[in-house]
């Protein structure tokens, strides 16, 4: 049926998720129906061009599906939805201001899927959202907009995505998908559909909470881990002990899983994730201690990363006020054109307002306007006349960094402070640079 292009599916929210997702239900046969509110989105598509460049293979993947009338994109939710017996809801889910979980995405989509929803169709949530979601807020949605009841006269399922951006196309074909669905008939079915479309295999659970939970537990496990190799970081670097010796080391014992300190955790899950389990810890009388306190640390590690440059720089008589401070990588993380609650935003806002005049240099965002500073050409011209280098993000060009070249170039003695553990410590020390790194203890 699949591959006669008799399954209809409509993927909702074109974003770094739904493109790809809706590309490879086509690639597979699939008559795909890609749906957003922003036209522009739905015009670049419709045009077969691909608007993360970071993506490698999506551009000929789309340029193909688009061609052969696979994949259609439109404004329209109503007719994609009331024409397909799958649809897919992959629209945004972040924290608010207050880091409450902001739902008026996926609601506003549920009020538009329930009206148009057809008896027999299959409702799936690729978005992120916290336990009991899915139960308690979308369910009661769908079946109010619809008139139909779930498990009974349509179906209802979350399928957590769990890609890596910059390697979305990879993990499409290749990572396990946890579903859990309203009822077993229901899971059966949407396993089926994602083990024929991405040959993949598929874990199903008990319900769409324990689904989600799967979700978030994966990624909570990291933000905790990330914490815990921090606060390491921040007492080892007191200690004059280097916590890299140290990870690596503990890597060797069979039961421990090495997480390394840095900059700060970025991005468009890790940092906003904790907080849909903390608000639904919260219902339930429950405060998530140490994921709250988690998050905690991991947001204070920019600020680190400035008293690091300000230490650097007095080792070398300067001061931040009056220093010119090259960053080198500002994206979340290496490889990707994705800013999204980049710690590195920080670190430059906060030299700034110290006084620090900041170049920003990004080989993902040449030429670009980021944080107000337009991005360098060239790692030269952001170091030429620097005081200071600080490493943002450990794109793979800062490896090869010519250490000895750039100190010829900076503003007499300079100082180095590496955020992501790129540059060996006696090698750009060697160079001449007063070093810091996150982690790495100096006496
Ligand atoms: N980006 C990731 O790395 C990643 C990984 C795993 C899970 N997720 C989750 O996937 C979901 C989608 O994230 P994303 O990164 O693709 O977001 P995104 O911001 O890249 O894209 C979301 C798209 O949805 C569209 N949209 C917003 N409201 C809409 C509406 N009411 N109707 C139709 N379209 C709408 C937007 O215009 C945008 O094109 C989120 O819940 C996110 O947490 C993201």
């Amino acid at each position: 049926m699949l591959k006669e292009g008799r399954v209809k599916v409509a993927v909702i929210g074109l974003g770094r998720i739904g493109l790809p997702t809706a590309a490879v239900f086509a690639r597979a046969g699939a008559a795909v129906t890609g749906v957003d509110i922003n036209p522009q989105v739905v015009e670049t598509l419709q045009e077969g061009s691909c608007r993360f460049a970071d993506e490698p293979g999506l551009q000929e993947l789309l340029s193909d599906v688009v061609k052969r009338r696979k994949l259609v994109a439109t404004l329209d939710l109503g007719i994609a939805v009331s024409s397909s017996q799958f649809i897919i809801i992959c629209v945004p889910t972040p924290v608010d201001q207050t880091k409450t979980p902001d739902y008026s995405a996926v609601k506003k989509t549920s009020h538009a899927v329930g009206a148009a929803l057809r008896e027999g169709s299959i409702v799936i949530i690729e978005s992120t959202v916290g336990p009991g979601t899915v139960e308690n807020l979308i369910r009661p949605i769908l079946e109010e907009e619809s008139g139909l009841t779930a498990g009974q006269d349509f179906g209802l399922a979350s399928c957590p995505e769990r890609s890596d951006p910059g390697n979305i196309l990879e993990n499409l074909k290749s990572v396990p998908r946890v579903i859990g669905a309203i009822n077993g008939q229901c899971g059966e079915a949407v396993a089926v559909l994602y083990e024929a479309v991405l040959g993949v295999s598929v874990i199903g659970v008990k319900d769409p909470k324990t689904a989600n939970a799967v979700k978030l537990t994966e990624n909570l496990f990291r933000d905790v881990n990330v914490a815990l190799a921090n606060e390491f970081a921040l007492l080892f670097e007191k200690l004059g002990i280097d916590t890299y010796e140290v990870i690596n080391a503990c890597g060797t014992k069979y039961n421990f899983v090495p997480h390394y300190p840095g900059a700060g955790v970025g991005g468009p899950c890790l940092p906003s994730n904790s907080y849909y389990l903390i608000a639904e810890g919260l219902k339930t009388g429950n405060i998530p201690y140490l994921i709250r306190l988690a998050r905690e640390i991991n947001d204070r590690m920019p600020d680190h990363v400035v008293e690091l440059v300000s230490e650097a720089l007095n080792e070398v008589g300067k001061t931040v006020k009056g220093a010119r401070i090259a960053l080198l990588g500002v994206t979340y993380k290496p490889n990707v054109r994705d800013i999204q609650l980049s710690p590195v935003q920080k670190i430059c806002e906060r030299l700034e307002g110290m006084g620090a005049r900041v170049v920003i240099y990004d080989p993902m965002l040449l030429d670009e306007e980021v944080f107000g500073h337009r991005v360098e050409r060239c790692a030269d011209d952001a170091v030429d006349s620097a005081d200071c280098i600080v490493i943002g993000t450990a794109h793979p060009e800062f490896y090869q960094l010519q250490l000895r070249h750039l100190s010829r170039i900076v503003n007499g003695r300079a100082a180095l402070v590496d955020g992501r553990n790129v540059l060996d410590p006696a090698t750009v020390r060697d160079a001449g640079f007063a070093y810091r790194g996150v982690g790495r203890g100096t006496s």
